[in-house]
């Protein structure tokens, strides 16, 4: 009898479990379902991707070949800030213009959200085309069209009602702060304007990816600052992929959030700005990073010797650097007491590059005292700075201390 209840006991159990197993099932689909449905949500939302594989471009010329791009490997994040530098003649126009087919690659494969756009038929390119605006230099207006009319040219084109163009470019002129030059010709518009309108049309058709050729280059750097504010809105806001290239290294610092460096058609460095702008590697970045430098005052120059000189009192130069890891910031207090003497800030200055201390600080010590060991004031938790260099002596003028 025990055993009967003990039984059934069992068996109800098991029935118990059964159905528990049979409910988990059911909630293992939906929440797969779930994840697939949040997977194609995100996939939509996600959409802006840009992947070079192993990119080569070699233009046939008179003069022959000229390789412009080769071993191009990257990926552009969807909704990030991509910049692109090098000097003149190193590629960028040429990748750049490979991301809606201005330029077909003679190597490897461009990917625009997974898809290779050298296989597309002449529709798709015309659809692929509208999914990624572009703005010049040189701004590429009609100058017989009004604002409005430069505007609404792309939506035209694609056979959009007038209605529905009429309030899409009101949208896009306020967007760009042009609500009230609808009716003027771009010959009245100063060079800041007329690339708001080279930005509204380029958005007219609500494209995922923004290129940026030298948008900001004719520009003075005030109205570059307006405009990089307005391409980060647009980034930020709409989630848009900015692809840019820029001769202005301030540029990049500003807004973009990885940078690639080219150099001769190649890949010279590539990574978030504040890693590539704080360590530079290559000859390439040093030198396009030259202008950021705080270089030595003219005075200090002029005085600035390699060996002790033999007569007079003079001072020691460090070059203390900070390269934005592990969020150090200079800490007055303690380079004072790591330093011998009263050590005097002479020169320098510390930017921020998205969120991290970057730049360099010119101390002068005592020239007799001895020199601490830099390898250890750049190390552990008593570190000063990122990277401390000892730049040589100057004598001091009268002045100077
Ligand atoms: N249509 C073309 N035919 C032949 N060679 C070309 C053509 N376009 C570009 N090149 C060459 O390819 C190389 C890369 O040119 P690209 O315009 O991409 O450089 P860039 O980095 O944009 O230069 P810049 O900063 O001066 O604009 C250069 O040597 C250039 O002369
Ligand atoms: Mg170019």
């Amino acid at each position: 009898m025990a055993s009967a209840s003990l039984l059934r006991r069992n068996l109800d159990d098991l029935r118990d479990t059964a159905t528990e197993l049979a409910g988990l099932r059911e909630l293992k689909k939906a929440s797969a379902s779930l994840k697939a449905e949040s997977a194609a949500q995100a996939k939509a939302v996600q959409a802006g991707s840009v992947v070079f594989r192993n990119v080569s471009k070699t233009y046939q010329s008179s003069a022959g070949a000229v390789p412009a791009l080769q071993d191009i490997d990257l990926e552009i994040a969807p909704g990030s800030i991509f910049g692109i530098i090098g000097r003149s003649g190193a590629g960028k126009s040429s990748l750049l213009r490979t991301i809606n087919r201005l330029e077909r690659p003679t190597g490897g494969q461009v990917l625009v959200d997974g898809v290779d756009i050298a296989q597309l038929n002449e529709s798709d390119l015309v659809r692929l085309r509208r999914r990624i605006g572009m703005i010049f230099q040189h701004f590429n207006l009609l100058s017989a069209k009004t604002v409005y009319e430069n505007v609404a040219l792309p939506l035209k084109v694609a056979g959009v009602a007038a209605q529905d163009i009429a309030r899409r470019v009101q949208e896009l002129l306020q967007l760009v702060g042009l609500q009230d030059k609808a009716d003027t010709y771009p010959s009245r518009l100063s060079g800041g304007q007329k690339q708001r309108v080279g930005i509204a049309r380029a958005l007219a058709s609500g494209p995922e990816i923004l290129l940026c050729d030298e948008a900001t280059s004719a520009l003075d750097p005030e109205t570059t600052q307006s405009i990089l504010s307005l391409l980060k809105d647009i980034n930020r806001r709409l989630g848009i992929t900015v692809v840019l290239i820029t001769h202005e290294m301030s540029v990049i610092r500003e807004i973009a959030d990885r940078v690639l460096v080219l150099e001769k058609g190649r890949i010279a460095e590539l990574g978030e700005v504040w890693r590539v702008f704080g360590k530079p590697q290559h000859d390439a970045t040093k030198a396009l990073l030259a202008p950021l430098q705080h270089t030595l005052p003219e005075d200090l120059q002029a005085r600035l010797v390699q060996q002790p000189p033999k007569h007079g009192g003079y001072s020691r130069i460090l070059q203390l650097s900070y390269s934005g890891e592990g969020g150090r910031e200079p800490d007055l207090l303690r380079i004072a007491r790591s330093l011998p003497g009263q050590p005097q800030l002479i020169h320098g200055g510390v930017d921020r590059i998205q969120g991290h201390a970057h730049g360099r600080l010119l101390v002068a010590i005592d020239g007799h005292a001895t020199l601490p060991d830099l390898q250890s004031l750049t190390q552990g938790p008593t570190a000063i700075a990122h990277h401390i260099e000892d730049i040589g002596y100057v004598v001091e003028s009268e002045h100077s201390r």
